[in-house]
């Protein structure tokens, strides 16, 4: 039996979730670099849970200077076995209104400038993506937001973009040609190296904004960003709370092995 610790990556309003007991911030240091801050180890009902704020407190990191191989491997070394980012996104699709919660299930990595495994140089590894987001944390997140009354769509596709400028209208466009839904900036490495470590994960998206490719909507500006998140505060703190209360004590082991990915994934032969 592996004991179940929550993990959740995400925004300032969720270190301070109402309902943490035994709540401390705490140092957890990685040979990999410098994690976005400390992490905040806590406790709702019987579930134990990890925070780090993803941009360390105060916003202090962009997405491109988050270290996301720091950020991983120290809520794997706090015992975290299921991981929640919750994540700012744009909308690319008209039917998802700024306020609505996406629990995305694959991801395009536009990104450009991150260190994206662990591995290379001396041990080399290919870990499956094909389904990046573990499904027993889908239905647990889809289950809290109906006990929760929450509006929320099930599947989509994140678009990651290294920003730190939101696309041009142009850009905008073509995402939307790929036919992806959403459009953030953290989420990729880090769902590759959650996987790589062996972290079941899964990203409850809010969306915030029509990105630039909405005839009727003004482009996307950070007001109005922090505008929808502050209003949704609420909402992403019961959800958060009600996953955490229902989680159950022991690690579902996961359909699609996302919690054993190296178990065929390691190419180089063991030193002799
Ligand atoms: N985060 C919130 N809105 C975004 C957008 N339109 N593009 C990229 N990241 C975002």
């Amino acid at each position: 039996m592996t004991k179940a610790v929550l993990g959740i990556i995400g925004g300032s309003g969720l270190y301070d979730l109402p309902g943490l007991e035994e709540a401390e911030w705490r140092d957890v240091a990685s040979p990999w670099g410098t994690p976005s801050d400390q992490l905040r180890f806590g406790r709702i009902g019987e579930t134990q849970i990890v925070f780090l704020p993803r941009h360390g407190r105060g916003h202090r990191l962009s997405p491109s200077g988050i270290d996301y191989r720091a950020n991983i491997d120290a809520l794997k070394r706090a015992g975290v076995t299921d991981l929640i980012s919750v994540s700012a996104v744009g909308s690319l699709k008209q039917e998802l209104f700024p306020g609505d919660f996406i629990i995305v299930d694959q991801f395009i990595d536009k990104t450009v400038a991150r260190v994206s495994s662990f591995f290379g140089n001396g041990c080399v590894a290919h870990v499956s993506l094909a389904h990046p987001v573990a499904p027993k944390l889908v239905e647990r997140i889809r289950m809290a937001a109906v006990a929760e009354a929450i509006d929320h769509h099930v599947g989509g596709t994140y678009v990651c973009m290294e920003g730190p400028q939101f696309s041009s209208a142009a850009e905008s466009h073509l995402h939307r040609s790929w036919g992806a839904d959403v459009i953030g900036m953290t989420n990729m490495p880090e769902a590759k190296l959650a996987r790589e470590a062996e972290i079941s994960y899964a990203t409850i998206a809010m969306v915030t904004d029509y990105d630039g490719w909405h005839p009727n909507h003004d482009a996307v500006t950070v007001d109005q960003v922090i505008a929808v998140l502050n209003d949704n505060r609420d909402k992403a703190q019961r959800l958060v709370a009600r996953l955490a209360r229902d989680f159950p004590a022991e690690h579902e082991p996961c359909p699609i092995g996302s919690d054993r990915a190296l178990d065929h994934a390691i190419m180089t032969a063991p030193a002799a």
